[in-house]
């Protein structure tokens, strides 16, 4: 019944190739398109339930300490309120990614500034706002560490992240060429735009939540943990997700206040966290400090490789941003030194953010190489190009696809990089310096466990059904078109269901493995249908060619409402990730290019074009996947020039928590980008040969933009963000 491949072999058949309808790799546009932009698609905090009241969350306002007491007696006097709720099941931090767990931490034990630990519910969001800044507190306070580097704090060595390979220190010695330099770069803040909200209402024993997150096969399982229930007594509702970026990936704090709220007052209740909570509450990207080191020959060879790297995270959470996860193999080196540490501190906790590791690891790696590729006296593209490997340089295992080279090749050619300045600092336009950098892209390949349910309807239309999430990547657009290829029917024929916890369980929206693992679940389910089809039909699968909603085998030719003769045909799929995950080593790559212009009184960097060419296997749509590439794009730039979370240096609070001080990338910022996908099939990665793209379209797109700073103005920034200030401290010619 249920059709299920493990990918422990590649899977060479490349079936999506065979099919007929031709619609997969189409760029399809969203078919939920219309709902979002007409207002009709429901997020998280549209749904009005009848009787709904409203929670707001409580911060805590110290660094440390425990909570004595909370005094509700202020509120006796204010309209509306119906109650304030502190428990200890109450989350302090939210799950990290894929947890599927969120055990009691216990919110009377405070561990940073903007820590929730109560909720205040009232008739009305403003009401219960009002009374929420009326909660007297009584905390016993403490002090605790908020600065990573500072001598006294405690670090965690990650070893399994990291590697001791030769003997680097030697090679450092013996190299023609060194680069021994350090880089550090900002913490950074997801900012979804749909805010954290959820909307809890019970019906018996059975919760239902409607809320925004990413992964909800774990947030149900996480929710009832907190909970002490059982994840059948959960039902999650996400249809629509107003962004993630890693900020969704774990049930939060107001979707397990609003349960417990709920319960208690026997009335739904909707709690929206501010923007400010998001900011403080929601786990951040870690600031990184990283020491990079390379070691060439003269021909630019390189024979050593160091990336020793320290992040933060509060004390007893495990993620820890995993700096070097390109690094390991991207380029050679046969003495290398990789490491990864976790600063224990106070700041509020961090976890997955866009691409975690690559995201801060990559453009820093790509600004060594650049580095070494000035003192080398070598194009920055050959440099990369001579050092790419031919196996793991660490573990010795093949490449499942790669083609970063042609990534290389491809953006010099469309870029026109032979005719980039050559000479820092040496081409001006009036005020303006003017410079070009590159920088490679990669990162890693996942595949999530995924199940899918397809529905062939007796009226010739299909129906896919899965819990998966779209977080406005496309989820929605590339099912229905795998679905489309494999059953032979117009886009239009295809409807597709997700984000109910009800459905078959997906591996949520993460890492970039959505398109791929559930995309391998459809394809599944669908060939389960073809191979009920040909029983009906009486022929071969490989032999049946279904377009347009007609099956043809031979000389036959049905429609499929007459195969189906007033009977559905239910499919079936679920795939699982198996050894060609270790055997092989999969990722995507990919190369920038840009241009900035830099003024040389102000310091003011202008992105005025860029480039990114990608190859991640089999693309499935190319607007959608060229989206993502422009919106990894935009995060390069706003990495390289205006983002990084500002701790106040006494109690590690976010200082610049909101988007007036937090400085996305706006229109004005943003030039028009160009983008270019390759063709390529990555057997061993899935079903569809297809690898992840949405966190590859960022990774290392910053170093890009600071490659290019240098290239302008002759100053090498080695601290993200490149804001004016950095640059006016640089030794040179601005100001
Ligand atoms: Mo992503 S940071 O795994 O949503």
């Amino acid at each position: 019944m249920n059709r299920t491949l493990t990918m422990d072999m590649p899977d060479t058949r490349r079936r999506l190739d065979d099919m007929a309808q031709g619609v997969v790799g189409k760029p399809l546009n969203r078919p939920e398109g219309p709902l979002k932009v007409s207002g009709l698609a429901t997020y998280a905090h549209e749904h009005p339930l009848d009787g709904m009241v409203h929670g707001v969350l409580v911060r805590a306002p110290a660094v440390k300490g425990t909570l004595k007491k909370i005094d509700p007696k202020a509120l006796d006097q204010l309209e509306g309120v119906l109650g304030v709720f502190s428990d200890e099941r109450f989350l302090r931090n939210a799950a990290q990614g894929g947890a599927g767990k969120a055990p009691v931490q216990g919110v009377s034990k405070i561990e940073y500034v903007g820590q929730p630990v109560a909720l205040v519910v009232a008739e009305t969001f403003e009401q219960a706002r009002h009374a929420g800044q009326n909660v007297i507190l009584s905390i016993e306070a403490q002090t605790a560490p908020v600065e990573p580097e500072a001598g006294d704090v405690q670090v965690e060595m990650q070893d399994r992240r990291g590697v001791d390979q030769g003997d680097l220190d030697r090679a450092m010695q013996e190299a023609a060429v060194t680069v021994d330099q350090v880089y550090r770069t900002a913490g950074h803040h997801a900012a979804a735009m749909e805010p954290h909200c959820s909307i809890a209402s019970w019906d018996g024993d059975v919760l239902t939540l409607r809320g925004s997150y990413q992964m909800l096969n774990f947030n149900v399982d996480e929710l009832a943990d907190s909970l002490g229930i059982e994840p059948e007594k959960v039902h999650m509702l996400s249809p629509y997700v107003g962004g993630g970026f890693g900020s969704k990936l774990g049930i939060s704090p107001e979707g397990v206040a609003a349960a417990i709220a709920s319960r208690e007052l026997g009335r739904p209740v909707c709690v929206e966290m501010t923007r400010q909570q998001i900011f403080e509450s929601i786990l951040r990207r870690s600031e990184s400090r990283q020491r990079i080191r390379l070691a060439a020959n003269e021909d630019g060879t390189l024979i050593g490789l160091g990336h020793e790297s320290l992040v933060s995270n509060l004390p007893g959470e495990r993620f820890a941003e995993p700096v070097p996860q390109s690094t390991h193999f991207l380029y050679r080196g046969e003495n290398r030194r990789l490491s990864l540490g976790i600063a224990r501190n106070h700041r509020p906790p961090a976890g997955s953010v866009r691409a975690p590791g690559e995201a801060v690891g990559m453009p820093t790696l790509e600004n060594a190489m650049d580095e070494l590729a000035e003192q080398l006296g070598m194009d920055p593209v050959e440099l990369r190009k001579k050092n790419i490997p031919d196996r793991h340089p660490e573990k010795g295992i093949p490449f499942s696809s790669r083609k970063y080279a042609e990534c290389l090749d491809e953006g010099a050619r469309r870029f026109g990089w032979e005719n980039r300045n050559k000479t820092p600092s040496g081409l001006r336009e009036g005020e303006w310096l003017i410079g070009h950098g590159m920088a490679g892209a990669s990162r890693i390949n996942m595949l999530g466990k995924a199940s899918a349910r397809v529905t062939l309807n007796p009226d010739g239309t299909a129906t896919v059904e899965s819990d998966m999430t779209d977080l406005g990547t496309g989820t929605y657009a590339v099912l229905t078109q795998v679905c489309g290829e494999m059953l032979g029917l117009p886009v239009s024929k295809v409807a597709t269901r997700l984000g109910d916890s009800d459905l078959p369980h997906g591996p949520g929206s993460g890492g970039s493995r959505g398109a791929s693992s559930s995309g391998s679940a459809v394809f599944l389910a669908c060939e389960d249908i073809r191979i009920k089809l040909c029983e009906r039909l009486g022929c071969q699968e490989e032999e049946l060619t279904l377009k347009d909603g007609e099956a043809i085998s031979g000389n036959r030719r049905v429609a499929l409402t007459d195969v189906l003769a007033g009977k559905p045909i239910v499919g079936e799929g679920t795939i699982q990730p198996g050894n060609t995950l270790s055997e092989t080593l999969q990722a995507g790559y990919g190369a920038y290019f840009c241009e900035v212009a830099v003024n040389r009184f102000t310091g003011e960097t202008r992105v005025r074009r860029m480039l990114g060419v990608y190859a991640a296997g089999r693309i499935l749509n190319e607007k959608t996947a060229r989206s993502q590439c422009l919106g990894g794009m935009v995060w390069g730039i706003g990495m390289a020039l205006t983002e990084g979370l500002v701790h106040d240096p006494r109690d590690g609070h976010i200082v610049n928590r909101d988007f007036a001080e937090y400085h996305l990338p706006v229109n004005a910022d943003v030039p028009q980008l160009d983008v270019v996908l390759l063709d390529e099939r990555d057997d061993a990665a899935s079903p569809l040969q297809s690898k992840g793209i949405g966190e590859l379209g960022f990774s290392g797109s910053a170093g890009a933009i600071l490659n290019a700073i240098y290239n302008a103005t002759g100053i090498r920034v080695r601290e993200y963000p490149a804001t004016l200030d950095r640059l006016l401290a640089g030794e040179g010619i601005l100001g």
